[in-house]
């Protein structure tokens, strides 16, 4: 295998990852190439949230490297990957705001404890994210105050206030409404065109994964048993992906066998 810098803007090889005995990445491999919007599809217990938390190096795989650009997360040192994560967003499963504080100040927190700006500039910041998701207007309301649909988008202005490469979106429909969450997904999309922003979204939801993604992956029993462009993806001759993209409930995959890899 060529060990070069990788072009990509974030590159698996072989990921492997148990927890004690438990096996959840059996060799992962991926790719993402800038401004794609990757999606990651897979049962709930498959391990989305896990590839997630490995690209960002809260977690350490078992076996294999992670790359995000050029640098080689699984080896950064604790000073510098924490240097390296203020490129990447998180946008998580159900918002993540801090309910103690104002809109403003949950946005405000990553250039507060990162940066050196001063008030004035972090607030020009605040601003310019929050109307970039249209909600200028709760600025100093609290998350308490908020729908579903809005801590949403207040968790995507946080999400963007480094300006950050990549941004990763756990489960970004999870809990709202069918047609809120397509008003999520028309964001994402004109969110990562607008910023130039490469993303990796995983959900379990297909109707959002066709909506927002450029490219799809299916994660199965630690693999990624699939990966494509969506019209090819839609066409796989995959037992479990055209299981997983029809919700049949005949073929490969097993009620009760959602945890990652069942019993062999
Ligand atoms: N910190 C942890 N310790 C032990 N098991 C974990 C931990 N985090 C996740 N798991 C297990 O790993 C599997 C994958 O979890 P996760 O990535 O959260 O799945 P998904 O996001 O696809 O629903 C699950 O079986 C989960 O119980
Ligand atoms: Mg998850």
């Amino acid at each position: 295998m060529n060990n070069s810098t990788p072009p990509h803007v974030v590159e698996l090889r072989d990921v492997r990852l148990q927890f004690g005995e438990k096996k959840v990445l059996e060799g992962v491999s991926l790719a993402v190439e800038p401004q794609e919007r990757l999606v990651v599809m897979g049962q709930s217990g498959s391990g989305k949230s896990t590839i997630l938390r490995l690209v960002l190096g809260i977690l350490q795989p078992t076996a294999g490297s992670i790359f995000f650009q050029q640098y080689e997360i699984t080896r950064l040192k604790r000073r510098k990957l924490q240097q390296v994560r203020t490129q990447i967003g998180m946008v998580y499963q159900y918002s993540a705001l801090l309910s103690s504080r104002s809109v403003r100040d949950n946005i405000a927190l990553p250039l507060e404890e990162l940066t050196t700006k001063t008030r004035a500039e972090i607030d020009r910041i605040v601003d310019e994210k929050l109307e970039m998701v249209g909600m200028l207007a709760t600025k100093h309301q609290m998350p308490s105050e908020l729908s579903g649909g809005m801590k949403k988008r207040i968790s995507f202005a946080r999400a963007l206030v480094m300006d950050p490469e990549l941004i990763l979106f756990d489960e970004p429909s999870a809990g709202l409404d069918p047609v809120i969450s397509s008003v999520i997904d028309e964001l994402i999309i004109s969110l990562s065109e607008q910023s130039k922003v490469t993303s990796i979204i995983v959900t379990h939801e297909m109707d959002s994964a066709f909506r927002v993604g450029t490219k799809m992956a299916m994660l199965y029993r630690g693999s990624i048993i699939e990966v494509g462009e969506p019209e090819k993806f839609k066409q796989s001759k995959n037992p479990v992906v055209a299981q997983f993209l029809s919700g049949s409930t005949e073929g490969p995959i097993l009620e009760g066998t959602n945890d990652a890899i069942a019993t062999k």
